[in-house]
């Protein structure tokens, strides 16, 4: 049995005490892989920025919103987690500035919001993974596997499991699992939750665990 950390849903990154840059992404697929390494008997703690779902019994949970939030929850789950499941849609970008009070409507016009970028959350975690399991995601949009592998070489990912932009927000999918060994597995199309038993198993399973 493992202790799994697993990040999940998006990030919201605020621009004032209202307002936010946030994506599309439900959390779905996290979710089911935490029920997927809760139901083989493994622990996992789940760092998940704002969804409306329900937590998986049993899973430890710490909410966020922030990138800067999910990352600083990861760190301290990481120390003493056995593999890592990426699933976050993490924004890449947040506003430079974050307004203190509520930005006025005569305050918007011609103003251009500023960005600066967020930490990779994989990625840093990632370095100090030494024989650890690390699992991403790549949603791309064109060119698939050769950007995917591409993700899996930088982030220094075991695994990286592709799918395409009409995943986000959907109940159904699927997924091309690609290993750093060169091994690929083809998933779906099935429901989220028996992609993340599939998942579960091409990766973890790899592991005899
Ligand atoms: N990820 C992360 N922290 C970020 C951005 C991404 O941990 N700031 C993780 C995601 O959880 C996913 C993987 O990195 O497991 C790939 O995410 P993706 O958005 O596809 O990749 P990016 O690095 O953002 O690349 P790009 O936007 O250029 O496609």
């Amino acid at each position: 049995m493992a202790r799994v950390l697993v990040t999940a849903g998006p990030t919201l990154e605020p621009l004032d005490p209202v307002r936010f840059l946030s994506n599309r992404s439900s959390g779905r697929m996290g979710y089911a892989v935490a029920r997927a390494l809760l139901a083989r008997g493994h622990e996992v703690v789940l760092v998940s920025g704002p969804v409306s779902l329900r937590p998986p019994a049993g899973v430890e949970l710490h909410s966020v919103e922030s990138a800067r939030q999910m990352l600083a929850a990861c760190r301290a789950a990481w120390q003493d987690c056995d593999a890592l499941y990426a699933v976050a849609a993490v924004a890449d970008y947040r506003p430079k500035r974050v307004a203190r009070n509520k930005l006025k409507r005569h305050e918007g016009e011609g103003q251009f919001i500023e960005l600066t970028p967020n930490p990779d959350i994989v990625r840093t975690l990632a370095r100090t993974k030494g024989t650890r399991m690390v699992v991403g995601f790549a949603l791309e949009s064109q060119r698939g596997e050769a950007e995917a592998r591409r993700k899996m070489m930088a982030k220094k990912l075991d695994f990286v499991a592709l799918n395409g932009p009409e995943a986000q927000g959907a109940q159904a999918s699927s997924l091309t699992v690609l290993g750093r060994d060169g091994s690929r597995s083809e998933l779906g199309p099935a429901q989220k939750s028996a992609l993340a038993r599939g998942l579960v198993r091409v990766t973890l399973g790899s592991r005899g665990s």
